[in-house]
Parts: C-alpha cells; sequence; structure tokens
C-alpha cells in the first residue's frame, strides 16, 4: 500500500505509537500535516531544540509553552495531559530511547493514546526500537520519492523559474519526465537540489539535463557508502565465449519494457555465475549492465556490515530500497560466498546478524517486483549458502568453465585488440593451442607479459614471446586440479553451462 493511505489508516484505526524510518523529516511532517487536516486533528512537532509546538489547529487542546518541554519525559507527559485530538510528530525522540525514564513514560501514553483520538509518531533516520517497547510501537518505512512526485516538483520549480521570466523551458512535457526518472533514488530535498542546479547553470531546462542529474544521482548514492554507482562500462562483446550465457542475455533484452508486463511475463530477476576463477564472471556481471544501458550498482557487502551509521539490516535494506529507486538498474554482488559463508554460525559468531541481513536479501530476491536484475558471482560452491541456490531466487545458475579452444581464440583476440594489436599478425592457432588450461585472466596476463619483454627490447610483441609467456606460467588449473574437478562435478546436475 502506498505510504500516505497507510500512514492515514493507521491514525484512523487509532495505532497509539508509529514509528517511522526516514531520513526526510520535512517531507514525513508534510504528510503527517495533511492527514492531520484532512482528519481535523491537531499537529504538533517536538524537536530537542525547539520543543513542543502546534503547527495546525483545528480546536481547543493543548497550548503547548515553556522550555521545560525540550526534555522528551515533560514532552509526553503534556502529551498525555491533552485532551484534544492530535497527531504528535517527534523529531529527535529516537536519541533517547536507550533513557529508561523516557522509554517508561512511552509505556504509559501508549495506554492513555490507546483509548484517545491521539497518536505519536516517532521520526527517525535508522530503525532502533528497545525491546521493550517493540509490542507497543507500530514500524513503517517512507519510501523515497515516485516519478509522479518527483515529476510534480520539478514542474513546479520550472513554473516559479519561468514566471520570474529568469529562465527558458522548451519543451517541458516531453523533458520533464525523463529529468525526473533520471532523479528516482533521491529524497525530495536532493531532487530539489540537483533540480535547481541543473536549471540553474545554464538557465534552461534541456536535454543535456537528463545526464547533468544522473551524474549527480551517482555521487549522491555514492555518498551514501553503502552501494558503488557505475555508468555501464563493458559490454558483451568485450567477453569472450560464454555464448549460453550470452544468448540468455539476449533473450531478455527487452523484457523489462512495460509491454513485456502485459504481454504477461515477469521481470528478470537475477543470475547466479558460479564458476572457475578467472574465466570472465565479474566482467560478465559488468557487461549485462552495458548490454541494457543500465546502471551498475555494486552491493558491497563489507560497507553494508562495516557502516558505522545505522545498523548492518538496516543498511541492507536501504541499499535495497535505492536500488529499488534507481530501477531499471543491474544490482551486483561479486563473491556473494565471501560475505554469507557464515550464516550457519552466524548465530554464535554475530548474535545473527549476518543470517538476518541475508534473510532480508533473500525476501527482497523473493518478493521482488521492480526491474532490479540482480548478478551474483562466486568462485567455490562449497560456501555458497543453499538457499541462494534453490529455485525462485535467481533465475538461473550459470556455470562458467575453464574456456575451449573457440573461446580463448576469442580471448585472444579481444585482448590483442584491447592492447592494440591486429589479432590476425598472431598465429592464433597455436597460440590458442599452447594455452589448454589457461583462464581468460591467465591468457591476458601472458599477453601483457609478452608485450613488457618486448617492449624493454623495443620491438614488436610476437606470437613467439606469447608462446613463451604461456610457457612459463603454471596456470590456476593445473595448482588447483581437485577444486575444479569438484565444482564441475557439482555443476554438472545443478546449474547451466555458460558455455
Ligand atoms: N571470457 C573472457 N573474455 C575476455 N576477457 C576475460 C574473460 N575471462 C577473463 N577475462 C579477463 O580476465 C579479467 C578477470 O576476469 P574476471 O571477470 O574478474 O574473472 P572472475 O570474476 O571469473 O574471477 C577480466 O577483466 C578480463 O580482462
Ligand atoms: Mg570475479
Amino acid at each position: 500500500m502506498d505510504f500516505v493511505k497507510e500512514l492515514d489508516l493507521l491514525i484512523r484505526s487509532r495505532y497509539p505509537v508509529i514509528y517511522v524510518r526516514t531520513s526526510e523529516e520535512e517531507r514525513a511532517c508534510n504528510v503527517a500535516a495533511n492527514i492531520a487536516r484532512a482528519q481535523k486533528k491537531n499537529l504538533l512537532q517536538w524537536s530537542s531544540t525547539e520543543g513542543l509546538r502546534l503547527v495546525e489547529s483545528f480546536h481547543g487542546g493543548l497550548m503547548p509553552g515553556g522550555d521545560e518541554l525540550r526534555q522528551p519525559v515533560a514532552a509526553l507527559e503534556a502529551i498525555l495531559q491533552d485532551t484534544g485530538r492530535a497527531i504528535y510528530v517527534m523529531k529527535d525522540l529516537h536519541a533517547f530511547l536507550d533513557d529508561r525514564p523516557t522509554v517508561r513514560k512511552l509505556r504509559d501514553l501508549y495506554q492513555n493514546l490507546k483509548r484517545s483520538y491521539k497518536t505519536l509518531i516517532i521520526l527517525a533516520p535508522a530503525k532502533k526500537i528497545p525491546p521493550d517497547l517493540e509490542k507497543e510501537v507500530y514500524f513503517l518505512r517512507m519510501p523515497l520519492p515516485d516519478t509522479e512526485m518527483l515529476r510534480k516538483l520539478l514542474l513546479d520549480i520550472a513554473r516559479t523559474l519561468r514566471q520570474d521570466g529568469r529562465v527558458q523551458i522548451a519543451h517541458a512535457d516531453t523533458l520533464v519526465p525523463h529529468i525526473a526518472d533520471a532523479a528516482l533514488g533521491l529524497t525530495l530535498d536532493e531532487a530539489e537540489r540537483v533540480f535547481f542546479k541543473a536549471i540553474a547553470r545554464d538557465a534552461t531546462l534541456s536535454e543535456v539535463d537528463i545526464q547533468y542529474v544522473r551524474d549527480e544521482k551517482r555521487q549522491i548514492v555514492q555518498k551514501s557508502g553503502l552501494l558503488e554507482y557505475y555508468e555501464a562500462v563493458e559490454d558483451l562483446g568485450k567477453v569472450g565465449g560464454l555464448n549460453q550465457l550470452k544468448h540468455w542475455l539476449r533473450r531478455r533484452a527487452r523484457a523489462f519494457e512495460p509491454q513485456a508486463r502485459e504481454y504477461g511475463l515477469p521481470a528478470p530477476k537475477g543470475l547466479l555465475l558460479l564458476g572457475v576463477q578467472g574465466c570472465g564472471k565479474t566482467l560478465a556481471a559488468k557487461a549485462v549492465a552495458g548490454s541494457w544501458g543500465f546502471p551498475l550498482l555494486r552491493l558491497d557487502m563489507s560497507r553494508i556490515f562495516g557502516s558505522l551509521i545505522g545498523s548492518s539490516e538496516e543498511n541492507m535494506r536501504h541499499a535495497l530500497e535505492m536500488a529499488d529507486a534507481v530501477s531499471p538498474c543491474v544490482l551486483w554482488i561479486d563473491e556473494i560466498e565471501k560475505t554469507f559463508s557464515g550464516i550457519e554460525s552466524s548465530g554464535m559468531s554475530d548474535a545473527g546478524t549476518t543470517a538476518r541481513v541475508f534473510g532480508s536479501f533473500l525476501t527482497w530476491m523473493q518478493d521482488k517486483k521492480g526491474s532490479v536484475f540482480c548478478v551474483a558471482t562466486a568462485n567455490s560452491v562449497s560456501r555458497v549458502p543453499p538457499e541462494l541456490l534453490r529455485k525462485g531466487r535467481f533465475d538461473e545458475i550459470f556455470f562458467v568453465d575453464l574456456p575451449n579452444a573457440e573461446e580463448r581464440r576469442e580471448i585472444l583476440t579481444i585482448h590483442l585488440q584491447r592492447r592494440r594489436r591486429k589479432a590476425d599478425a598472431f598465429d592464433l592457432a597455436a597460440l590458442t593451442a599452447r594455452s589448454e588450461g589457461f583462464s581468460g585472466a591467465e591468457i591476458e596476463q601472458a599477453i601483457l607479459s609478452a608485450m613488457y619483454d618486448a617492449y624493454d627490447e623495443s620491438r614488436e610483441v610476437s606470437t613467439r614471446d606469447i608462446l613463451r609467456a604461456l610457457e612459463a606460467a603454471v596456470p590456476l588449473s593445473v595448482t588447483m586440479r581437485e577444486d575444479i574437478e569438484a565444482l564441475r562435478e557439482w555443476a554438472k546436475h545443478r546449474a547451466r553451462p555458460a558455455t
């Protein structure tokens, strides 16, 4: 349900204490004010600096005043005594929720509010509800603004500036939706600042502002510290081999269009790429974004767990929420087994945090309806939690093996061209044969190492140099033979070959 409707309904159904997680205080206050107006209730706001203030008044009731109401306990007592019908929005209360008297007062208040037409709304940027209040408090997240809201904001700004005669805005009707969409994922405040900047820097609203807003957004998402944002970089042309995987992806390139939903198809959920190290899993993950023209968001688990702000679970939810808002996008989790391998022991080692963070990720994957395509990679199966491999999570699990002869030829060609060489100037047949058992990464390394040698001797690199480099290297397929065999054995029945 839409957030405003849900909050309205909760208040009408007399939920006494509602905890709203949001970093957008002003927007949340406006929502509360609209609801208060519609329900003909007084609206009061509390913050630790201003105390309790009356914002909207429909009838008699509490007329707060006095410095002592800056104390949370005193403010809660005043609310308890209030005889009117009112909504109280409290801004900094979460900072006092480890204070015994405040928690006590809230519990007393709960009993009183239940039998009244008064509602307490706690606004907080993170979920932090003490265990002995969990039953009393209804928790709700305010989602980021949707397209509709952003369009309205941009139109308002454009209208104001145009009336001032300060800016030129042509084709507003066609541009506004695109620019608004580019801002999805931002808070209303952030979007407002970005829109103003976009218009102010050249006194017009034009095509180039779409990219400008995207660039600004990238910086803002980056600053959240939870996701890394890349504009689409690689494309599938840079990936050698993996034809089955490429085919699968091409077949789904159009599946994110709204027409596909009308056709009766769900949006693709995502892929797990599992297999031998250095064979292009990470590269392919990046290329998916590039080939579909989606931004790539990297979900880096060390940031989720390591961030100083918010709990790990909240961070995970927030990151997923941002991804949802930025969609269509590719959400990429590299080497997923590294983070989620400790789940079974999580109860003992970290009080279950890893397990809960993993749980919220799984739930999100399961229920996901938006156009976030999730690509996860893994280098080993033994440490991948079995829940991830179950049907309904990823659309498909692809096994990425060492490249076969045809693929090695493609990889050689790609990397020679990337180093400004014409591939047909080399004996590709010999190189292909000699590189058997080498991964894509190792083939790339051999080419580079040959080029360093040749450059040092001030001459052009030749087939012989590369052959020699291949000769000198011991590929992982030799040192890790048993691991690779085990991986293949596992994948035989459980994953689809990428080749
Ligand atoms: N199939 C491939 N085609 C082209 N280059 C490859 C391929 N596989 C590996 N490489 C090269 O090796 C590098 C490392 O590969 P990567 O994608 O990180 O492997 P993985 O994630 O499977 O361990 C890539 O950036 C790319 O330069
Ligand atoms: Mg990798």
